[in-house]
C-alpha cells in the first residue's frame, strides 16, 4: 500500500508544525551558496502548505525565522527577509485560490517595515478564508513569548484585573502568540537535529515528535505522508494507561 492509502483521513493530526531545517547543508552539499539553499526551501513551503491543505489538515505552523536567527551574517538575514517578501508578494494568490487564512506570530516588530507591511496585507487579504490556518513563525522564540505572556499577566494582577488564584493553563494560552490556535499535534523537523530550538515549548506539551534526515529542500509530499503515518501508528496516552485508552 503506497504511504498516502495508508493515511486514515478521520484521524488526521489538526495541528502540524515544522521545524524547517537543512537549507544550507542542502547547498552545501550542490556546492552552492546558503542562500540557493533557502530558495529551494521556499519551494518546499508551497508544497507542504497545499498538499497539508489538500489532505484537510486545520492548521499548518512553520518555523520560519528564529529570534536566535538575527545572529547569523547579516548578508544572510537581508537575504532572508528579501525572500519572504517575494514570497509572500507570489504566494498570495495561491492562498487565496486554496482558501487558506495566513496568520504570524513572533516578534514581528523586529522584521524590515516592508516585509512587515507585506505580511500584515496578505493577513488582511486572506481573513476570511476558512479552510487551513497557515502560521508562519517569524522573529519567534518561545522563550521570548512566554516572558511577554508573564508580563501581561504580571500587570493584569497588579491592576486587579485577574486574580493570582486564576492563572491556570488557560490563562497561559490566551496570553501567548498562539492564543488561537490548538495545540499541535505532531511537530516535524527535518535534517536530522533533533531538538526543539526554542519553538513551541508550551504548545507542544503533548505533541508527537517525528525527525527525519530529509534536508528541507528535498522535503516532499511522501515525506509529509510518511511523518502522518507514522503519527497514526502511535498511541497517544495522555498520561493514562493503554487499557483506558482503547
Ligand atoms: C533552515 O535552514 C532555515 C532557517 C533557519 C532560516 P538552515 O539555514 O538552518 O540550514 P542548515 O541548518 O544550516 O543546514
Ligand atoms: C531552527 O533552525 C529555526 C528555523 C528552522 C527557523 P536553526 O538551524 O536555526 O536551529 P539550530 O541553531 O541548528 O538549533
Ligand atoms: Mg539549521
Amino acid at each position: 500500500m503506497s504511504l498516502i492509502e495508508q493515511i486514515n483521513s478521520e484521524k488526521l493530526p489538526k495541528h502540524i508544525a515544522i521545524i524547517m531545517d537543512g537549507n544550507g547543508r542542502w547547498a552545501k552539499q550542490k556546492g552552492m551558496l546558503r542562500a540557493f539553499g533557502h530558495e529551494n526551501g521556499a519551494k518546499s513551503v508551497r508544497t507542504t502548505v497545499e498538499t497539508c491543505a489538500r489532505l484537510g489538515v486545520g492548521h499548518l505552523t512553520l518555523y520560519a525565522f528564529s529570534t536566535e536567527n538575527w545572529n547569523r551574517p547579516k548578508l544572510e538575514v537581508e537575504m532572508l527577509m528579501k525572500l519572504l517578501i517575494n514570497s509572500l508578494k507570489n504566494e498570495v494568490k495561491t492562498l487565496s485560490k486554496n482558501n487558506i487564512r495566513l496568520n504570524a506570530i513572533g516578534n514581528l516588530d523586529r522584521l524590515p517595515k516592508s516585509a512587515k507591511k507585506e505580511l500584515l496585507e496578505v493577513i488582511e487579504a486572506t481573513k476570511n478564508n476558512d479552510r487551513m490556518v497557515l502560521t508562519l513563525a517569524l522573529s519567534y522564540g518561545s522563550q521570548e513569548e512566554i516572558i511577554s505572556a508573564v508580563k501581561a499577566i504580571a500587570v493584569k494582577v497588579k491592576n486587579n484585573i485577574i486574580s493570582t488564584d486564576a492563572i491556570d493553563e488557560s490563562i497561559i494560552n490566551q496570553h501567548l502568540y498562539t492564543q488561537n490556535l490548538p495545540n499541535v499535534d505532531l511537530l516535524i523537523r527535518t535534517s536530522g537535529e533533533q531538538r526543539i530550538s526554542n519553538f513551541l515549548l508550551w504548545q507542544i506539551a503533548y505533541a508527537e515528535l517525528y525527525f527525519t534526515p530529509v534536508l528541507w529542500p528535498d522535503f516532499n509530499d511522501e515525506d509529509l505522508y510518511a511523518a502522518i503515518v507514522s503519527y497514526q501508528n502511535r498511541e497517544r496516552r495522555f498520561g493514562k494507561t493503554s487499557d483506558q485508552i482503547k
